[in-house]
């Protein structure tokens, strides 16, 4: 009796959870009416199964308690009933499965109009290209990724030369337009998904996935990796935003395209060094792991880090300056800071933009270094 009285309260508690709780979908800003509706079929199917047989056990456990003097009889088979219960089993799991799979076979067949962009994924931010005047996205290769050309694009290539760079982790698209994103990785699994859009796909190093969506609500809407990428993935995040027509246009013009982007090659952004390196560790991803307000995160904080005397795993210490950041970048495993795991990765910089992030982080030091940018 006990057992049937808990199974009602966890069916009823069950139910007035889901109506009363708060946590409900983000509005929709997408076309993709469709997943809301598969889930809700989900939700419907799955809620019935769950009330049904947990009230037909609590119903069991009482109609037939133990009374003295009553034995249960034995009914080794029962075809009548088998045949029931893998019909509705059967209509159940078609109708769960069905749905989705014709909402997958559009999701991945964009229309031919459909705005091309690529997502590019790397530990641990996000990148994007657009095409150029062109039309056309130019070929990539894995043999010419470097730090001056990280989506690999062919030099050779005519059509890659005007494709647009976005090295920041936002994207701006334009309103009421369909997509078709493009997703590849650099190093290991990872996964584009803005959660309003409903729509998300794992990117899989040494192939291109993709998906669309036409976007419906202007807005700024946020981008996260929904794949667990390595300490930083909680850091992967970024921004999509979905603005009208000409706003975007304006902001697609102010990228720069492959071939400026390449040349002078190994070239830092433009300003003092300290605000070059400024700019570098936001699109070099440190700031993934790396705090500038003083506290600790995957990697050390670079607040007041600068003339600090640093304490190693192994129990050695230095004194943090130019020359030990310097060696410190090109070769992150040499040494670790204690309490830290050995885990940034060998980031390729040019001499220059070494030196320019190491004077960034030497502004945030505490040794009467020049004070550092003013944070946008
Ligand atoms: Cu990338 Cu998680």
């Amino acid at each position: 009796m006990a057992v049937a009285v808990a199974l009602l309260v966890i069916v009823v508690g069950s139910v007035l959870f889901h109506l009363a709780s708060p946590w409900w979908l983000t509005p929709l800003a997408s076309h993709w009416q469709q997943m809301d509706n598969t889930l809700a079929i989900t939700l419907a199917i799955t809620g019935a199964f769950f009330v049904v047989i947990n009230l037909f056990v609590a119903y069991t456990l009482i109609r037939h308690r133990h009374r003295p003097g009553r034995r249960a009889a034995y009914e080794p088979e029962n075809h009548r009933l088998e045949r029931w219960l893998i019909g509705i089993t059967t209509v159940g799991i078609v109708a769960l499965l069905a749905p989705g799979l014709v909402v997958y076979a559009e999701y991945v067949q964009p229309p031919r109009d459909a705005l091309v962009v690529e997502v590019l994924g790397q530990q641990w931010q996000w990148r994007y290209r657009f095409p150029g005047a062109g039309g056309t996205l130019g070929r990539s290769d894995a043999r010419f990724v470097s730090s001056a050309n990280p989506f690999g694009l062919d030099p050779a290539d005519p059509a890659a030369q005007d494709d647009l760079l976005v090295g920041a982790n936002e994207l701006h698209l334009p309103l009421g337009k369909p997509v078709k994103l493009l997703l590849r990785s650099l190093d290991v699994l990872h996964d584009f998904y803005v959660p309003p859009f409903r729509a998300r796909m794992n990117m899989v190093p040494g192939m291109v996935t993709w998906f669309w969506f036409t976007p419906t609500t202007a807005g700024r809407f946020e981008a996260l990796c929904a794949q667990l990428c390595g300490v930083g993935h909680p850091e992967m995040r970024g921004y999509v935003v979905v603005e009208d027509e000409a706003a975007f246009q304006a902001w697609l013009r102010a990228q720069p395209s492959f071939a400026v982007s390449v040349a002078p090659p190994g070239a830092a952004p433009g300003g003092s060094p300290v605000a070059q390196g400024l700019t570098l560790s936001r699109s070099k991803g440190c700031v993934a792991c790396h705090t500038v307000d003083g506290s600790a995160a995957v990697g050390p904080t670079w607040r007041g880090l600068y003339g600090r005397t640093e304490t190693f795993a192994d129990g050695s210490n230095a004194r943090v300056d130019e020359a030990f950041l310097n060696t410190e970048i090109r070769d992150p495993k040499a040494r670790v800071a204690k309490g830290f795991a050995p885990v940034m990765p060998q980031i390729e910089l040019s001499d220059a933009e070494r030196e320019a992030l190491v004077a960034y982080i030497r502004s945030l030091g505490g040794d009467g270094a020049p004070a550092p940018p003013q944070q946008q």
